[in-house]
Formats: C-alpha cells, structure tokens, sequence
C-alpha cells in the first residue's frame, strides 16, 4: 500500500503553543522507517503552510478565535489530502490541533457517498461558537463537518456536510459541553464514552463499531486525537483528561481496525511536543500507526 504523510503544523485551534510541532515530533519518533517495516511505500508530502494570526488571542469572531487563518489552513490541507486520494494513495495526517479533521474530513468525504469517522477522543469536539465554552475551535470540528456552524467552517472545500451523524462512533469521550451531549441526542450519534468502554471491554466497542459502520459505510476515516489515552500514557496533550482509554486499549484497537481492512485514511492529531515528557507521546503516536497499519509480534 501507498502512504502519503502530510504535517499540518496548526496550533490556532486552542490556546496552548507547541501543537503546531506535533508534526516534527511525530517524525523524529521514528514514523517512516516504522511503517517502511511494514513494506508500506510512503512519501512525506511535507507541511502545509498555516498562516499566522494577526492577534493570537482574538476572540472577535463571535467567540471562534483564529476563524479566517484556521479556515484558509485547513482549506489548503482539504485541497492536498483530495489530491492524495485522487492519486490512489492512503492519507495519513499529522497534527497540530484537532481543527484540522476538518480540512482532512473536507479532502476525503469528497470521494465517498457514506464516509465513516471513527472519533478517538476524550472530546465530542461538537461545539459551535454558541456552545462552546472556550471559543476553541479545536473544539468544533466534528459538528463543522456536519455542517453544524459558521459557514466559513462547515463550507471548507465548496460543499456542506461532510458526513452524516449515522456514520459517526465516538470512542473514549469523558469530556463532553451541555451543548454537545444535546446534539449527540438529537443527531443520533453513537458513542462510546469510558463507561462503555469499561463495561464492555475494548474488544466489544470495536467488534460493534465495525459491525456498525460495516454495512452503511464506503470508507471510514480513524480521526485519532492522542488525548483520547490516559495521560499517564500520553501526556504531550493540550487538554488531558484523566481516566482514558489506555496504551494497551488503544494498541488493541488500532490492531483490530487493521484487521477489519476498514480503515481507508487516518489523522494523528494534539501531540504538542512541549508539555511531553522527551517525546513520549509522538513515541506513542507512531506506535499506534504501526498497530493500525498491521505490525504484529508473530
Ligand atoms: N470541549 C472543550 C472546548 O470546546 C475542549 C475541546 C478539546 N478538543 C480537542 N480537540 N482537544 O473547548
Ligand atoms: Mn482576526
Ligand atoms: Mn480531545
Ligand atoms: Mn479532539
């Protein structure tokens, strides 16, 4: 199979600087010659450019902070992962906050009727900027590619919604807003938050998340922001949340998601270099794409 990696060095979706090195980081962990193990083919179509805010704190959008630098962002990252598909490879996206999915969604959903998004996330990351209580977009992205919100967000790439709400299994959510946990009910979002997940045991939300998106999907994209683990096991993370899904969980998971041959492009989101602990959580990172992309011990 063919990769094509591309960084998104973006930091403008949450206030906590560094995510926008998530991309080197992941890089420096030993990415490439990991899944060039794996007789993977993989170009490194480098970084897209994010431009620069004007005021690195402004909020005047109507509480959407960096709206038209996060929206000209992650249009271009839309316009390279499309490209990527249209050439017959396999979009693996590193981040950079989670704003991004909605470049990456924008670039992929193009080229399906019924895109599957598997969530990985302690986060719904389905705020607007009526809901949202930071003015974070980061915490935006799945309900903007429902085409839930500002039009310069829901609009990337010239069309509206990316995905349907039946498409969608949220794993690991512990950290859910008034609002979202309102629009999960009225959309019909399946999730499973770490109550499930406790209770049920990794291998059952997965077996359930395939059987789910089996039949109703035509590809499914892995959106996995790597503070959906414990941060004990991933700490570089700008909004950890104790009480994840941990290292062993999530290497299970990757593992059964190679299995099911479901998975058709993937994003590696919120490593931020700078609150890590000499790298661990890019280390972690690229562990997890080698259990996704097939590595085994026998
Ligand atoms: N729900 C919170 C907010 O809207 C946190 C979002 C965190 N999102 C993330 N991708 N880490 O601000
Ligand atoms: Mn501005
Ligand atoms: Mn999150
Ligand atoms: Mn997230």
């Amino acid at each position: 199979k063919q990769l094509s990696v591309i960084g998104v060095p973006m930091d403008l979706g949450q206030m906590r600087r560094g995510v926008d090195m998530g991309p080197s980081a992941i890089r420096y962990a030993g990415m490439v010659e990991r899944l060039e193990q794996l007789s993977y083919t993989i170009e490194d179509l480098g970084d897209i450019e994010i431009p620069r805010p004007k005021h690195q704190t402004d909020v005047k959008h109507d509480n959407l902070r960096n709206l038209h630098e996060i929206a000209e962002g992650t249009s271009r990252l839309a316009e390279a992962v499309d490209q990527v598909i249209e050439n017959g490879r396999f979009p693996l996206v590193l981040g950079g906050d989670h704003s991004i999915a909605m470049g990456t969604l924008a670039g992929v959903a193009k080229h399906y009727n019924n895109l599957g998004v598997i969530w990985y996330d302690a986060h719904g990351d389905l705020n607007t900027a009526d809901s949202s209580p930071s003015g974070n977009i980061h915490g935006m992205p799945l309900a903007a590619s429902l085409g839930i919100g500002h039009e310069k967000l829901t609009g990337i790439h010239d069309y509206s919604p990316k995905i349907k709400p039946e498409n969608i299994v949220i794993i690991g959510a512990r950290s859910l807003d008034e609002g979202e946990k309102v629009l999960i009910k009225e959309q019909g979002i399946k999730v499973y938050t770490m109550h499930e997940v406790d209770r049920m045991g990794m291998t059952k939300v997965i077996d359930e998340t395939v059987d789910y998106l089996k039949d109703r999907t035509d590809g499914v994209h892995l959106s996995l922001d790597l503070d959906g683990l414990d941060p004990n096991d991933a700490p570089g993370v700008g909004t950890p949340v104790m009480g994840g899904l941990s290292y062993r969980e999530s290497h299970l998971a990757m593992e059964m998601l190679h299995q099911s041959q479901m998975i058709t492009s993937a994003e590696f989101v919120e490593v931020n270099p700078i609150l890590d602990e000499k790298n661990k959580t890019a280390g972690v990172a690229v562990g997890l794409m080698g259990s996704l992309f097939g590595e085994t011990l026998k």
